[in-house]
């Protein structure tokens, strides 16, 4: 997979020296113009913007976020908690199946509660009844599937056959329309306007009926917004229309666009050698702190990588057992020796929260610089603890 971001920004003048290894190192001056851009595009569209907390929950930066748009959106209780502890605004929970046991706190935190079946909300018919009566007012929503396959790997399309997030559009009917506010579908990664106009093109006919009885539509995350080619004048353009035709509240809930080349992941080279090509042994693993460079599959970009053609690239893997802990091949802007550090970039969203000890590897610190001010905080360092009291 290619990801379709990398850019340095300020970071290109980050001494990587200043910080422990691994770091994350998160701008908070690029997280406030991230922000900027989507404040703006939420005034000139007339709609809701939250921020994704799967992709980016840093809790520490939570009231910056609070300053620009309307709240956020979690996946279950766990993250509704951390959003009614940390988080400003509102809270929209989808969780492809709610636990029964954890819907009353989850009707309680949140202002959607959106499932995934119709079935799951007439089995939780009577919480739901129950929790209105205690005096809860939250809104029910519905996850539809588009079936409108989008996705350039099949096994992350929400839409792809056999998905199980979301309810199949073409099985969508007035009873189940009956049963909820709201809308919702995910269908993007890291996409432009046009799949999320072809999404909405495919959902339009089944929907139209229902015009004018539909609270809100949430058109859930995947829109990169803050990328810099963005098309995000036709988008403003279009959450209007979708306004004016439907008469509902529009919601996105992106996540990536929030943290959008915002953050590094500094590492130092431990050890090298010479296996049919140069490789070396580094503090950051990919397995720990980047599973997504395995799992998706791809290669993060690195800061100030010197040009193909120029010295012979190095393998650069993790310290863990896994002989798959690899993170690829590259050209370091500085030579590749034990000591040296380098930084991959845009690392702020999808792999902080996604870290793991596996191996007893230790978790990255989390730094937070502002480049407007040169203010470097560490947020939080990772213990022996922190890794045993996982265990038991
Ligand atoms: C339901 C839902 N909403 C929002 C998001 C955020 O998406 P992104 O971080 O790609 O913007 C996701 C990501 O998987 C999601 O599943």
């Amino acid at each position: 997979m290619e990801t379709r971001a990398g850019d340095p920004g300020a970071f290109a003048h980050f001494d990587l020296t200043r910080v422990d290894s691994p770091a994350f190192v998160v701008d908070a001056a690029r997280l406030r113009d991230n922000l900027r851009v989507l404040a703006d595009v939420r005034d000139q569209a007339g709609i809701k913007l939250l921020s994704a907390l799967k992709a980016f929950s840093m809790w520490s930066v939570a009231p910056i976020i609070g300053e620009y748009l309307d709240g956020v959106c979690t996946s279950g209780l766990w993250e509704a908690r951390l959003a009614s502890e940390h988080y400003d605004g509102e809270i929209a929970t989808y969780c492809a199946a709610y636990k029964p046991e954890d819907l009353d706190e989850i009707c309680r935190l949140s202002d959607h509660v959106i499932f995934n079946s119709p079935a799951q909300i007439e089995r939780a018919s009577l919480i739901l009844e129950a929790a209105r009566l205690r005096g809860e007012s939250f809104d029910i929503g519905l996850r539809i599937n588009p079936l409108n396959p989008e996705g350039e790997v099949p096994r992350y399309d929400p839409s792809a056959p056999g998905s199980r997030l979301g309810f199949p559009i073409d099985q969508l009917t007035e009873d189940h329309l009956a049963m909820v506010d709201g809308i919702h579908f995910h269908n993007l990664c890291e996409q432009d306007l046009e799949p999320l106009k072809r999404t909405w093109d495919k959902l339009f006919d089944y929907l139209e009926p229902f015009f004018g009885q539909i609270k809100w539509l949430n058109f859930g995350g995947g829109h990169h917004i803050t990328r810099a080619d963005y098309q995000r004048e036709e988008l403003i353009e279009f959450l209007k229309d979708v306004k004016d035709d439907t008469g509902a509240e529009i919601y996105l809930e992106p996540g990536e666009a929030v943290a959008l080349d915002a953050g590094i992941l500094v590492g130092t080279v431990l050890d090298t050698h010479w296996n049919g090509m140069p490789v070396a042994i580094t503090d950051v693993s990919a397995t720990c702190h980047m599973p997504d460079v395995i799992e998706a599959p791809y290669r993060p970009a690195m800061l100030g990588e010197e040009d193909a053609g120029v010295g012979e690239p190095v393998r650069l893997g993790g310290p863990s057992c896994l002989a798959g802990d690899v993170i690829g091949d590259y050209r370091l802007p500085v030579p590749c020796q034990p000591g040296a550090r380098f930084a991959f970039l845009d690392q702020a969203h999808y792999s902080m929260v996604k870290t793991t000890t596996f191996n007893g590897v230790p978790l990255p610190s989390i730094w937070l610089w502002d480049s407007e001010t040169d203010q470097l905080e560490l947020i939080r360092r990772f213990s022996y603890e922190d890794f045993r009291n996982r265990l038991s």
